[in-house]
């Protein structure tokens, strides 16, 4: 099965097959081609160049381009995919004025959702979730994190991995699944915190790396959730099982989780809207990415992570939906791509280098995702015919996608 797309107007993100990750001030260049083509075989990007370089190719499918924009597909490093049900009525509760924490206080929040989740069937879990897995390929993502966090059992926290499992295997979007036992506090546990985290260090980390299908962990290291000291003794365990962190830090308080994921070599750290100068100073000392998620921000009506401060001290950044049915129930990354400019004030080619490789990176594939490079999978995204690519974040909320091409198929 071969793809030729012709006449394109613009190629955007075409790399080099060592360029894994963007930093700084080379956020701000977006390598592009214009009136380009790209030819695809199977799963793979094999060729592509200037139209006035292109030597007939013999394909099976030949798409003319004309107008429209190609990039590679959205990487989102972040989300919490895998849910059952909603949480609709806490939404109308906030609107009517209470706050995500007093929401949390009183027994809603994650606890909710792990209540639904426990009694939601495994076949059922997965059929609302591949749902949701579709609807974000469809809005142009070509890889997607999922965590696990809303079982909180050990067994509903295995049921959450075998889903994601599934979802790997039936899914044509990369899936890249992390452990987020520690995300709260279950009921049972309240006045015996130190029991769940020793649940979740003795048995629910081995059974889990047993299973063979968590790459990352994670921990909600927040006030009210899990201190620095716990979040240390989680990423500990699971560096036993060679589960990297990928970790929940700066939400609501700045507790040090920057510093400590930097000093257990955390792929990631993620939500920074709360930031101080040494979180950027520890950042700096690592390979750890931080990631900025706009659309809970938006969501909560919570600060915007600086992603200004974060890109002007030469670091990289990423940017990820967050998707999860309390702080962000939206998986679209366009979105998050305009938010990411219109509101963390960073520019379209920094916004797309973030939401691209940079996304790939923090999921820990950058070398297989995130750029249009020979090679590489063949993860496309097609536009409507455009002016220029910064449309593509300034007319935000309009839907730009003409196509998509996942793993080399042709989505819509
Ligand atoms: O990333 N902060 C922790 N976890 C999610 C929210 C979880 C929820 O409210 O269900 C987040 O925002
Ligand atoms: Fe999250």
């Amino acid at each position: 099965m071969s793809i030729l797309i012709t006449n394109i107007k613009q190629l955007l993100q075409v790399r080099k097959s060592n360029t894994t990750i963007v930093k700084g001030a080379d956020m701000k260049i977006l390598p592009i081609i214009e009136n380009a083509y790209v030819y695809i075989e199977n799963d793979t990007i094999i060729e592509y160049g200037s139209m006035t370089d292109f030597n007939e190719i013999e394909a099976d499918t030949v798409i003319d381009a004309t107008g429209k924009i190609v990039l590679p597909s959205w990487c989102d490093s972040h989300t919490h995919t895998v849910y059952a049900g909603d949480r609709t009525s806490e939404f109308v509760d906030r609107i009517k004025g209470l706050s995500y924490a007093e929401i949390a206080n009183r027994g809603g929040g994650i606890l909710n959702s792990a209540k639904v989740l426990q009694e939601t069937s495994e076949d059922d879990l997965f059929a609302q979730s591949i749902k949701r897995v579709n609807e974000i390929i469809a809005m142009g993502t070509g890889a997607i994190e999922i965590k696990t966090g809303y079982g909180l059992t050990v067994e509903a926290e295995l049921k959450m991995l075998r889903v994601i499992k599934r979802i790997k295997q039936e899914s044509l979007a990369k899936i890249v699944p992390t452990l987020l036992a520690a995300h709260a506090i279950p009921k049972e546990y309240q006045n015996k915190k130190e029991d769940y985290l020793k649940l979740i260090i003795e048995e629910l980390i081995p059974k889990a790396a047993s299973l063979k299908i968590a790459q990352y962990i994670d921990v909600f290291c927040e006030e009210g959730y899990f201190n620095l000291s716990e979040t240390e003794a989680i990423l500990e365990a699971g560096a036993k099982y060679n589960l990297r962190p990928k970790i929940h830090v700066n939400q609501f308080n700045v507790l040090g989780g920057v510093a400590l994921g930097v000093k257990h070599n955390a792929l990631s750290v993620d939500h920074l809207e709360e930031l101080e100068k040494e979180d950027i100073e520890a950042l700096k000392k690592n390979e750890t990415i931080p990631v900025a998620l706009p659309g809970c921000s938006y969501f909560l009506s919570i600060p915007y992570t600086p992603a200004r401060q974060l890109i002007d001290a030469g670091l990289p950044l990423a940017i990820a939906t967050d998707f999860n049915p309390g702080s962000s129930p939206s998986g679209n990354m366009n979105f998050i791509v305009a938010s990411a400019c219109i509101k963390l004030k960073m520019t379209p080619e920094e916004a797309i280098n973030a939401a691209t490789i940079n996304g790939a990176y923090a999921m820990g594939i950058s070398n297989m995702y995130g750029s249009i490079t020979r090679g590489k999978k063949a993860n496309l995204i097609i536009t409507k015919p455009l002016n220029d690519y910064t449309e593509i974040p300034y007319a935000f909320a309009h839907n730009h996608l003409d196509s998509v091409i996942i793993n080399g198929a042709h989505i819509i």
